[in-house]
């Protein structure tokens, strides 16, 4: 069970993913955030990078120190982790984010988080795992090549008549929120008591995706998730599962 949330909070930071680890090693207990208003080094998926200029978007991240987990209830977490964020930007702007399986989260065909979830292991076992969350808050343009894919709570609230984001609120209210989805999660280390709520806010589902692997392309009918959080698509009328890793899963016609 994850009780009581710690925050800290530094101007700027390599990695908040990285301090993480950091004070994991140096034997912190699980609940421990830390969040920047800056990245000099922030990074995502796959080796990418994670922009996070100064002060416009939140940089959070969470040290998990889960009990006896099963090493592929792991990459769950992040799953469990977009559900937070969606559920957070909800509660606070009323915007009605999609899930991009399995770690962003998109408002109007374009990104506004990215999730990168890491882990250590010792002695053969899980020892801890970072959780770290990007949003784009105060962002009201970006660099070239993500322009087209990018978007923040600023430009999302505009379009629906004004407002702004508030990173300390929003930060606030996205780890609450995990804590209650995280601790359904814990019970089972599944999705069994998430996953109507999270299909509910899966993009594309019943459409066809393009899922690009390191060697394959391909399109399919992206399905709904399985209990594990793997996404279930169909190919040639057979349902097969896609699990986390080097796979990207687009829209067909652009980047959701
Ligand atoms: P996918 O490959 O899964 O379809 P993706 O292109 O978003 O999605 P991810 O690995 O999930 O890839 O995210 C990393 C990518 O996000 C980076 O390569 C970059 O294109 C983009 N990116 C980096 N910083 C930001 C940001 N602040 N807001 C939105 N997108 C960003
Ligand atoms: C992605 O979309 O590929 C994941 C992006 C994750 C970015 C967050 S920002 C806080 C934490 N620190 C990092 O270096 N990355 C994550």
């Amino acid at each position: 069970m994850l009780n009581d949330i710690r925050y800290e909070y530094f101007e700027s930071v390599d990695s908040t993913n990285d301090r993480i680890k950091s004070r994991a090693h140096e034997e912190e207990s699980q609940g421990l955030v830390i969040s920047a208003g800056q990245q000099t080094a922030g990074k995502g998926r796959i080796g990418r990078k994670w922009e996070s200029p100064s002060h416009d978007s939140i940089a959070t991240s969470i040290l998990l120190r889960p009990e006896e987990i099963k090493l592929d209830s792991i990459p769950t977490i992040t799953v469990v982790a977009a559900m937070a964020v969606r559920d957070a930007l909800y509660r606070i702007y009323g915007l009605d984010g999609q899930i991009k399986w399995p770690n962003d989260i998109v408002l109007g065909g374009k990104k506004i988080c990215g999730i990168l979830t890491e882990m250590e292991m010792k002695d053969n076992k899980v020892w801890f795992v970072v959780v770290g969350i990007g949003v784009n808050v105060h962002n009201r343009s970006f660099p070239e090549d993500i322009a087209f894919k990018a978007t923040s709570v600023d430009l999302e609230l505009e379009k629906v008549g004004g407002g702004q984001g508030h990173r300390e609120e929003l930060t606030k209210e996205i780890w609450n929120s995990f804590k209650k989805y995280y601790n359904i999660f814990i019970e089972t280390q599944d999705m069994t008591g998430l996953k109507e709520e999270y299909e509910k806010h899966l993009a594309n589902r019943g459409n066809r995706v393009r899922i690009e692997d390191r060697e394959n392309s391909y399109e399919a009918v992206a399905l709904g998730i399985n209990d594990k959080g793997e996404l279930i698509v169909e190919v040639d009328s057979e349902e097969r599962i896609i699990r986390t890793g080097e796979v990207s899963v687009r829209g067909i016609y652009g980047y959701v």
